[in-house]
């Protein structure tokens, strides 16, 4: 049977899509590929959001193409996800060598189209349609590949985002908001959970909208605050996530809920965007830094160790020396354990393109290094912090950069990395957290006897 081997781009959503296709490719026989010179399929799972993204994406494809078409002709080529769905046709037209452009919609159609292709019963294919049901089709998992059993897994729970942030893209490359039901993800969470998943993450581009228009408020509850208590119930599942949220989203219910349910971790992925006021109005993010503020607050009142981490974006059109003091000021009050920092970059489309005071690139980089001294500097701090502390964590499996390290997760969402033994794997553990290195935390307490929490 044909190999195939598929690279992604841009977030947990891409990874998720990612992997829904490719097990429906080994549900059909194709195996996995290790690297992309020994596939037979090679697709490019993509991202939109900055063009610095798309970028990198069409760059690769124009070397898999050097590569690949003169000495095996036979390869078929793909684009999915993202910048598929945006660009269409176009990619083709671009790079005529690749065979298939696969939009947002269509992932339970790769495997399809992908043996067309190899057939030869069709030269090029190219679909972004919208497609009627289509969030539900995010439901296949690979739990036991590359010789390790999966504990955590990602559930995809909603598709695309109706909030029109004047700066993003995400609504014209998702299409609106569309919700599974909740005993359809129920369902996929029990059988992840029957598999030996101990850890989920639920997914979407907007996870606090979830079920929005579908699912009626229930004893004060959102539809969101429903899901996460149905996941709870799951008999053996440890640990829910969620991302990503919006702030507008964090109502009194949720913040209950991380009172309330035990497994819900102490942790949340808050994008802040700006921290002036006259910024986020001109974003469309529909609060003000204020209540940005106090949700956090209310956060952290009800999980005094909660992890917090965040969204930027530096170098909107019409961000003033003032504005962006504003941004440093409140990462400064509210004190991220991380942030993830973006210069902003023009996106088609979307009205913040076409507005007014563009900010100039070398300002953009300067306000980037700027805001990233104070977070790292505040991060150190954090992490810091917890030299000497216990932890429990979730075994994850081998470190990526040193196999002979082990990595896991506290429940605030802290790499550890630790000395340990296969059998850890998919543990929870206690671990003394022995040192700090960049946003990650060190345990050498490989003789701690009484490190097993399970
Ligand atoms: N330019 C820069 N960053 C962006 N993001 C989204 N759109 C843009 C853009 N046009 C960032 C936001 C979002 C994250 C996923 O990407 O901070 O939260």
């Amino acid at each position: 049977m044909p190999s195939v081997y598929i690279k992604t781009y841009g977030c947990q959503m891409n990874e998720r899509d990612s992997e829904t296709v490719a097990a429906q490719l080994v549900a059909k026989g194709y195996t996995l590929a290790p690297a992309e010179t020994m596939a037979d399929v090679i697709l490019l799972n993509t991202c939109s959001v900055r063009d610095f993204a798309e970028q990198k994406a069409i760059g690769k494809m124009q070397n898999i193409v050097a590569e690949t078409r003169r000495a095996r002709p036979g390869v078929v080529l793909g684009f999915m996800g993202c910048m598929a769905q945006s660009r269409g046709q176009e990619l083709i037209d671009q790079l005529p060598d690749v065979d298939l452009v696969l939009g947002t919609q269509k992932f339970h159609r790769a495997a399809d189209y992908v043996g067309e292709l190899l057939a030869g019963t069709r030269q090029k294919i190219v679909d972004v349609a919208e497609e009627t049901g289509s969030e539900a089709t995010i439901r296949e998992h690979i739990l036991n590949g590359s010789a390790k059993k999966s504990v955590s897994a990602f559930v995809s729970i909603m598709q695309g985002c109706n909030q029109y942030c004047t700066f993003c893209i995400v609504p014209y490359t998702r299409g609106g908001e569309r919700s599974r039901t909740i005993p359809d993800i129920v369902a996929e969470c029990r059988q992840l959970v029957a598999e030996g998943v101990r850890e989920i993450t639920l997914l979407g581009q907007i996870v606090t909208s979830y079920g929005k228009r579908e699912i009626p408020v229930r004893d004060g509850l959102s539809g969101f605050v429903q899901l996460i208590e149905a996941v709870h119930e799951i008999e053996g599942l440890e640990r829910i996530r969620f991302t990503s949220p919006h702030p507008k989203g964090y109502g009194d219910d949720l913040i209950a809920a991380y009172a309330r349910l035990p497994k819900l971790c102490e942790s949340a992925h808050l994008p802040l965007q700006s921290g002036s006021d006259r910024i986020l109005k001109l974003m469309h993010r529909g609060y003000t830094r204020e209540r940005f503020a106090t949700i956090i607050e209310k956060l952290r009142a009800a999980r005094p160790n909660i992890g917090i981490t965040t969204d930027i974006i530096v170098g909107f059109p019409g961000e003033t020396d003032e504005d962006f003091e504003q941004t440093l000021d409140l990462c400064r009050q509210v004190r991220f354990d991380n942030a993830y920092i973006f210069k902003y970059s023009e996106r088609r489309d979307t009205p913040a393109a076409l507005m007014p005071d563009q900010v100039p690139q070398a300002v953009r980089e300067a306000r980037n290094a700027a805001l990233l001294d104070v977070i790292n500097g505040i991060g150190r701090e954090k992490y810091d912090a917890y030299i000497g502390q216990t932890v429990e964590i979730l075994v994850e499996g081998p470190s990526k950069k040193n196999a002979a390290r082990l990595t896991g997760r506290t429940r605030c969402n802290k790499i550890v990395l630790f000395e340990g033994s296969d059998r850890d794997q998919g543990q929870l553990l206690n671990l003394k957290i022995t040192r700090t290195g960049s946003f990650t935390l060190y345990s050498g307490t490989h003789a701690d006897p009484n490190r097993l929490v399970v």
